[in-house]
């Protein structure tokens, strides 16, 4: 087990990677019986595994992340008369932590909460560093605040009932971070392609390891995303804009890629190709990066209208105005933030989408 922390403006966050949900009770404050929030698949599989306590079950996919699950939760803790002792618990990947994150902070003003997260997405990103929120109509994360879980535990031996594209969704984050300040991560993840997509127990635990190592390391410089952090955007504002379609897609009964990490894998080729068109890496660069993400099957080709994307990328919390902060690649392992012009970003787009 590796242990890291993050001390927010609220207090102390430990994340403990590959620690296992059996043992979550040492990590509930003392005497606590928490409140279990999860959803109906995650307590199918390990709700055998749960400690004690009342548990509430959410459904499942990015249409529930919404403000009426977030009432129907609130509801339920008024029903269970819980008081600002309660301590809840999030078990579940990145929707159940977001929302989670968010009802804990907003129910009485506040009161305790922690996760099991037990998808390598959320373990790699999603739980880790304090964002949690819901979506609103279209708009993703819309709603929110930072609040820092008091504890994460990162159990590697859940990833194992995930369906196979989830673990190209979860590594499409890990990609990101090697691109953004680790450069050794990104040769292992090279190295290592297969053996990640298999779930060997060492790459994994690596690989979350690191990405949960670099993450907290950003979170602990600047929580709220001032600055730093913002780095951690990397391929999200085209990203962002092509979940939003594929979203759209799939509510119209069409085929589309589906989930969080294939549309970031998307954003990360393009915002690639912007920092080429800056200067700032090479065609060699570009296609290291596409053919990694090809390797860990994510979808890589700009085959969506361009006007869409636009459309989908104009509502970006990102952007300030005319302006919006945008994440390139000054090398391969370094990331570079800069405050451009919102129709740069559309003449770039307009000049590698359809
Ligand atoms: N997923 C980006 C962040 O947490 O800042």
């Amino acid at each position: 087990m590796k242990s890291f922390q993050v001390n927010g403006q609220q207090g102390l966050s430990s994340i403990h990677v590959g620690e296992s949900l059996l043992n979550v009770s040492a990590y509930l404050p003392k005497g606590a019986t928490p409140i279990i929030i999860t959803d109906e698949n995650i307590n199918a599989l390990y709700g055998n595994k749960f400690p004690q306590g009342p548990v509430l079950t959410i459904g499942t996919g990015e249409k529930i992340k919404t403000l009426a699950t977030v009432e129907t939760l609130l509801r339920q803790l008024i029903g269970l008369a819980c008081d600002r002792s309660s301590f809840i618990l999030g078990i579940g990947g990145g929707i159940v932590t977001d929302i989670v994150g968010f009802v804990a902070s907003i129910f009485l003003r506040g009161v305790g909460f922690g996760f099991v997260s037990t998808s390598l997405l959320s373990q790699v990103d999603a739980s880790v560093g304090g964002k949690n929120g819901v979506n609103l109509d279209a708009f993703k994360n819309m709603v929110g605040l930072f609040n820092q879980p008091e504890f994460v535990i990162c159990d590697i031996d859940l990833l194992e009932t995930l369906p196979k594209a989830e673990i190209s969704n979860g590594l499409a984050e890990i990609v990101k971070h090697g691109l953004i300040c680790d450069t050794e991560m990104l040769t292992f993840i090279e190295n290592n392609q297969q053996k990640a997509l298999d779930l060997d127990r060492d790459t994994i635990f690596r690989l979350v390891a690191d990405s949960v190592a670099i993450k907290s390391r950003v979170v602990q410089q600047d929580e709220k995303e001032a600055g730093e952090r913002r780095k951690l955007n990397f391929g999200h504002t085209i990203g962002h804009a092509v979940e939003k379609i594929n979203q759209e897609r799939l509510n119209q009964g069409k085929l589309a890629h589906t989930g969080h990490g294939r549309a970031v894998a998307t954003g990360m080729v393009a915002a690639a190709m912007f920092s080429q068109k800056k200067g700032m890496v090479s065609q060699k660069d570009v296609t290291r990066i596409t053919t990694l993400l090809k390797g860990l099957n994510l979808p890589v080709e700009l085959d969506y209208p361009a006007d869409q994307i636009i459309e989908a990328a104009s509502r970006d919390k990102k952007k300030q105005g005319s302006d919006l902060y945008y994440v390139f690649l000054s090398a391969l392992g370094r990331a570079r933030v800069e405050k451009i012009r919102y129709d740069e970003m559309n003449e770039f787009i307009r000049s590698v989408f359809c």
